[in-house]
């Protein structure tokens, strides 16, 4: 959520900033704006609403010389997207530029205090609080700039990740996080910052990721200096990126979205690989054998997630409770940390989380580990905060995933999560010898498999035009196939804006049957397992009722095919393992849908890829 960037060396500035905008953009992208500092230590500061290519046409006629700049990509809190409100901001005497992710909570309090001192301002943003906050602490304790981020910051409430230029100081930006992440490349003679890799990874693979409550001083001769907010110095800790280049390009692909799409068959194989033996008789998940005791003790799991990851959270509960006997609840992180829950020091807290800084997961996560519960993270982004404030996890290993809309991610979520159940279920022995084997036999088939339905690409394609202009949709599914008729909705929704409703196939005699009729398209998930039948007679409910239905199912399923309107044929694999294979047509269908409309697949409206603001 808003994509930080900065540079400070010997290099232009402009064009490492754009292009780390560029690969930003996927975090927020309603405005964007850049400060550069020119030879004659003048401060410019050019935004504008709209995308980054927008920011580059505004540019056009413009300085932007310098060696030393900033640069945001925002996703609205404060303040409607405009001119005005995007980043970076400056102070009121313009000699501080800054930009921000996060929000500031006592901004009202803040800004009131400064306008009873004369301060004036231009946007609506707590942004500009800040700035004009810290100038305001700069005079009133006439110290430098470091000096006053540190006391502001002492005062701020909320979360940030914030950088800061002052105009006649070319040799020096500012940083700080709390909340919202940041990070630091470490290149020869210059240094990048970033609110992820993504935009560092082109000139460095060495980072230092600052740590909540951190302010790193970025000097351009200098080792970078990192002091908390209460004047600790710390030792910067140097770790190497695992990201490749590669990782961020489309690759041929029109959109990110279906690139992810079909790399599921690699990312699959990679999130077993090292897990898995080749013979393909045992799982071995270091996380959990590591703390063994927690998961045979623990009195039951709780599973806290947000959006799609909470997805494959409900998968993670049936799976657990089916192979390993331990109850789960499955919780949205956002409502979790608010209400006040009961959590035991025996229980397990499972946070998943394709970022690593979903800031509502975050909070959960804090309140378990203050009740005493062992947390566990399973997160794709290796080094975000999540895994760093967590006592054990699993890694997706998926790869970057850049497309706003999750699918890797998602399938590298179930995939772990099933390789967690197997080995809980066999150190307590909750699961037979067969079953197990013949479990990880079949996971290892998979990537196979979902390579055949991506076969399916231009049959899928050519459904989505019959059902491009329908204006809701329904998705049914059953047992471990009912999170997926939530995914496949979710995923609808998100990128081409139809109004989409996931339901328990059974639960739609209770309510949503009153919304059928011959217009309605219902996409049921009805593969062959325990309970196909019950399945087979919701599709007879819905055709009674003239609704329109597209059925996943089972290759060679004639009894479904003779009932359906369309059907779409998946191969047959064990039930617990089937949420890997539906959801990959679903994937299919709403991108395709999107596409027909003319949505912007990878960045859909109003929405970011890491939503590190509660
Ligand atoms: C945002 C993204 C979703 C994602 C959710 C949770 O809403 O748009 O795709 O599922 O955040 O994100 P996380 O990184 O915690 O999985």
């Amino acid at each position: 959520m808003c994509g930080i960037v900065g540079y400070i060396g010997f290099r232009d500035a402009y064009p490492i900033l754009v292009k780390g905008l560029h690969r930003l953009e996927y975090r927020g992208y309603d405005s964007a704006g850049i400060a550069l500092m020119n030879e004659e230590k003048n401060l410019s500061v050019y935004k504008t609403k709209g995308r980054v290519n927008d920011l580059e046409e505004y540019v056009l006629d413009k300085d932007i010389s310098g060696t030393i700049g900033i640069a945001h990509t925002r996703w609205a809190t404060h303040g409607e997207p405009s001119n005005t409100n995007a980043h970076p901001h400056y102070s009121q005497t313009e000699t501080l530029a800054l930009i921000h992710n996060g929000i500031i909570e006592n901004y009202a309090v803040l800004k009131a205090e400064l306008q009873k001192k004369g301060y004036t301002f231009h946007s609506t943003t707590d942004t500009e609080v800040l700035v004009q906050f810290i100038e305001y602490i700069k005079q009133l304790h006439k110290c430098d700039l470091f000096s006053a981020v540190q006391i502001a910051l002492g005062q701020v409430v909320g979360a940030y990740a914030i950088a800061v230029m002052e105009k006649g100081n070319p040799d020096q930006i500012i940083a700080a996080r709390k909340s919202s992440p940041l990070v630091i490349g470490i290149g020869d003679g210059e240094y990048f910052i970033g609110s992820d890799a993504s935009p560092i990874i082109e000139y460095t693979n060495k980072v230092i990721y600052l740590d909540d409550e951190e302010i790193a001083v970025i000097k351009r001769h200098e080792e970078p200096q990192i002091v908390t907010i209460g004047n600790v110095r710390k030792t910067p800790q140097i770790k190497e990126l695992e990201m490749s280049l590669s990782e961020l390009e489309r690759g041929g692909y029109p959109h990110f979205m279906l690139k992810e799409i079909f790399e599921q068959p690699q990312s699959l194989t990679n999130c077993m690989s090292g897990r898995i033996n080749v013979e393909g008789t045992n799982v071995t998940l270091s996380g959990i054998i590591d703390h063994k005791d927690k998961f045979l003790n623990a009195r039951r799991i709780v599973i806290i997630a947000c959006g799609t990851s909470w997805h494959a959270g409900i998968i993670g509960e049936y799976l657990f409770e089916e192979l390993c006997r331990i109850p789960v609840v499955v919780e949205y992180a956002s409502e979790f940390r608010y209400r006040n829950p009961v959590v035991y020091p025996d229980d397990v807290v499972i946070a998943i989380s394709q970022s690593g800084e979903t800031a509502d997961s975050l909070a959960a996560i804090e309140l378990a580990r203050k009740s005493g519960a062992f947390v566990y993270g399973v997160c794709n982004v290796v080094g975000s905060s999540i895994p760093r404030n967590t006592d054990s996890g699993s890694y997706t290993h998926c790869g970057h995933e850049i497309g706003v809309a999750s699918t890797k991610a998602f399938t590298a979520q179930v995939a772990v999560l099933t390789m967690m159940a197997l080995t809980i279920a066999k150190e307590k022995k909750t699961i037979d010898d067969k079953k197990y084997t013949d479990t990880i036999k079949e996971l290892q088939n998979i990537p196979g498999k979902i390579s055949q339905i991506l076969d399916l690409n231009e049959e899928i394609r050519q459904l989505s035009y019959i059902f491009t202009y329908a204006q809701n949709f329904i998705y049914l599914g059953r047992g471990y196939n009912y999170p997926i008729a939530l995914e496949g909705a979710l995923k609808l929704k998100e990128i081409s804006y139809i109004h989409a409703e996931g339901y328990p196939a059974a639960e739609m005699k209770h309510g949503p049957i009153a919304l059928i009729d011959n217009e309605m398209p219902i996409v049921i998930i009805a593969t062959n397992d325990t309970i196909y039948e019950k399945v087979v007679s919701n599709i007879q409910e819905i055709k009674a009722r003239n609704g329109r239905v597209i059925a996943i199912i089972n290759e060679g399923d004639e009894v479904i095919k003779s009932m359906a309107d369309h059907c779409i044929e998946i191969p047959a694999t064990k039930e617990c393992l089937d949420p890997l294979l539906s959801v990959i047509p679903l994937q299919l269908l709403a991108y395709h849908i999107a596409v027909n409309k003319n949505r912007d697949v990878d960045m859909p409206r109003n929405l970011a890829k890491s939503v590190t603001v509660e």
